[in-house]
């Protein structure tokens, strides 16, 4: 039977990963996408050249928080799979107003119409960042939610409101909560693609504060390969942690990308710390090892080479979008 799914935010670097992933070989051959996506400066339809003129796709342009674009783009959808986001911390620390009307109000724009629509599920793709930092052990899914950052905040009311969508209307949600991703097309104000082409051009990196800063990291493709068992095999109502990465330190990470780039520690500057720089992140992915039978596949130190290497062979990708993606200094 065909399923119609409608992805937001698909020309993003999750969003578009996931889409190659569903009409690529090996993906169902039952599901027909219609992916959404407003385009901001971290949406880039070349993502999505892949795909372009398959028979089981369709790209929209609009944005989530527009209720007649929703509600027309909604119809005749079976379910939902929701990556749209402002998602640069950085970025919500300058002016948080643009990461509440799309992580919160396009959140919710999207839940109403999928409720009216009698959507079958809806999954809330979401970040370990909203249950904040933690000093020992690793978050479950009953962990209560103490996000730091605006960006964070922002995402955490998205998902307390699809989760009140299942309590008070019945659609069936379904959140993940995944720790950092990392891997081919992410926008180049992201840790490691910024660090790795910033290295490429013999520039240094700026490492906040002491670099001690603790980050569970997942390839995309993990990512990816958790969110459509929790499409698939999941159930409503229910969080989904998806991490089981490797657990490292910033100042590990960086040395890991300065011995790809042949750099060394003179290439580092450290730089003041980002303000409510949560500590360390770790989830436990016990759930959906135990109920859906996922666990990472992609080794760190190939996926990390992996990454470097795309990025050396497609600098015509990222190098226009430094400029417009660069923050102030
Ligand atoms: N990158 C990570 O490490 C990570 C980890 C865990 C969870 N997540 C979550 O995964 C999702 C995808 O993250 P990403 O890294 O691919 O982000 P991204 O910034 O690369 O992509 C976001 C996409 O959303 C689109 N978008 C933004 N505002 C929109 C709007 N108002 N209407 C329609 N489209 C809009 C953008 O054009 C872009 O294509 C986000 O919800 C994020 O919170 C990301």
């Amino acid at each position: 039977m065909t399923t119609h799914l409608l992805v937001t935010g698909a020309a993003g670097f999750i969003g578009s990963q996931y889409v190659r992933t569903l009409l690529g070989p090996g993906g169902p051959p039952d599901v027909v996408v219609t992916a959404l996506d407003a385009l901001t400066y971290a949406g880039n339809p070349d993502n999505l050249a892949a795909v372009r003129g398959h028979p089981r796709y369709r790209f929209e342009r609009g944005d989530i928080c527009d209720a007649a674009l929703v509600d027309r783009v909604m119809a005749g959808q079976d379910q939902v799979v929701h990556l749209a986001a402002e998602s640069h911390v950085d970025r919500s620390l300058l002016d948080a107003s643009v990461f509440v009307r799309t992580n919160v109000h396009g959140t919710q724009t999207l839940l109403d119409a999928a409720t009216r629509h009698g959507v079958a599920s809806f999954v809330q793709v979401s970040t370990d960042e909203v249950y904040g930092s933690l000093e020992h052990g690793s978050w479950t899914e009953d962990e209560p939610l103490r996000p730091n950052s605006p960006y964070s905040a922002s995402k955490a009311s998205g998902d307390l409101l699809a989760l009140a969508h299942h309590v008070s209307h019945g659609l069936d949600v379904r959140v993940t909560r995944c720790s950092n991703n990392y891997g081919p097309r992410q926008f180049p104000e992201k840790l490691i693609p910024r660090f790795i082409t910033l290295l490429m051009d013999g520039h240094r990196v700026p490492l906040y504060g002491d670099g001690l800063n603790v980050r569970e990291w997942l390839h995309v493709d993990d990512h990816v390969r958790g969110i459509e068992a929790v499409r698939t095999r999941g159930r409503a109502g229910r969080v989904y942690n998806i991490g089981g990465g490797a657990t490292l330190s910033n100042k590990e990470l960086v040395g890991l990308l300065l011995e790809a780039a042949g750099a060394d520690w003179g290439s580092v500057e450290y730089v003041e710390d980002r303000k409510g720089h949560d500590r360390r992140y770790a989830v436990d992915s016990t759930r959906i090892q135990r109920e859906l039978g996922f666990a990472p596949a992609v080794d760190l130190a190939d996926g990390l080479a992996a990454t470097v290497a795309w990025y050396h062979k497609h600098r015509s990708w990222w190098e226009p979008l430094v400029p417009a993606g660069s923050l102030p200094a």
